[in-house]
């Protein structure tokens, strides 16, 4: 098993935080975690927290591995800007991840290689400001954390201080083992992210299953190597589901799946693909949970039509 810093199970509740909570706490009267408990009703999401059961008024890093002792799974979803970030949030989505995929989701590049820090700051902002519970996760970009760990620990730096991200993720095996472990000694929790790894899509010959076989035992080393060095958690994305399960067998971190099975203690979908905006062939790994692009469609020629028949605005909008 590989190591990690592990929550205590009996970790004491939250306290207020000692120093000032933010305006918008203060507004209110409220210390900023009991602010936080009255905006987000996360439903039904699961209760993580270890003594009481109670959905926990942040999620943060513990609560996730305490998840994976408990035996309890947990939910993540792309969000890039504040509206989403709050659907999700008050959903009870427990991480949210402003993905590099905001390139070919946002942006509308044909791949995740071109985006950049200075792109992703802003819509990394607009996800913190606008989520209360969730944890939120960065990606750090293509060519932004590469060069060195030096220049992974300031660009993650960037990510936390400007973006106010609580977390970043970072692409790559055991190779960047070294990397997290400067990144997590400078105060950056890491999540790590194994597999297939869409920023590699050119040296990896394109969108491919990894871990296959006798190929399993290299995500397994660099699981291991990874959560050594202290990631806190592993995302799989494309491996077969039984490479997964050992994956997630060796280590004590937890893991999330995009395309990975269901033994992983947690879940990823791009939430275009999951609520349906995105046109065009889904990967199999993607469940539709609503056909947002018919509907958005829809209500653009309805809106169309009324304004060209001078339906629209009617006496009701007008002043
Ligand atoms: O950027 C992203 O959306 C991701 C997910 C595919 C895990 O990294």
């Amino acid at each position: 098993m590989a190591t990690s810093t592990s929550p205590d199970s009996s970790m004491p509740a939250e306290l207020a935080a000692p120093y000032g909570d933010g305006p918008a706490a203060s507004a209110a009267g409220l210390p900023a975690a009991a602010a936080a408990s009255t905006a987000a009703a996360p439903g039904s999401a699961p209760g993580l927290d270890t003594g009481t059961r109670k959905p926990v008024a942040k999620i943060r890093t513990h609560h996730l591995h305490q998840a994976k002792l408990n035996g309890e799974r947990f939910a993540m979803l792309t969000a890039y800007d504040q509206y989403t970030a709050e659907i999700f949030d008050q959903a009870g989505i427990e991480v949210l991840l402003v993905g590099d995929s905001a390139s070919n989701n946002v942006f509308g590049n044909e791949t995740s290689l071109p985006v950049t820090v200075d792109e992703l700051l802003p819509l990394c902002r607009a996800v913190t400001r606008s989520a209360k519970r969730a944890l939120v996760v960065a990606d750090l970009p293509f060519g932004s954390y590469e060069v060195s760990a030096q220049q992974a620990v300031a660009t993650g730096v960037r990510f936390l201080k400007e973006g106010l991200a609580h977390a970043v993720k970072i692409e790559g095996g055991k190779f960047y083992a070294e990397t997290v472990r400067a990144m997590v000694q400078a105060g950056i929790p890491v999540m790590a992210h194994i597999g297939f790894t869409p920023q590699s899509e050119h040296a990896l010959g394109g969108y491919r299953v990894q871990g296959r076989g006798d190929d399993a035992q290299r995500l397994v080393d660099d699981a291991v190597a990874l959560a050594d060095a202290g990631a806190f958690c592993v995302l799989m994305e494309m491996v077969p589901a039984s490479t997964a399960a050992a994956v997630d067998a060796a280590v004590e971190v937890p893991t999330i799946g995009i395309g990975a099975g269901n033994a992983t203690t947690g879940q990823v979908l791009v939430w275009q693909d999951m609520a349906g905006l995105r046109g065009g062939r889904m990967a199999k790994f993607v469940k539709q949970y609503a056909d947002l692009r018919t509907s958005l469609s829809d209500a653009a020629k309805a809106y169309g039509e009324d304004v060209r028949s001078g339906q629209f605005p009617g006496p009701e909008h007008s002043f």
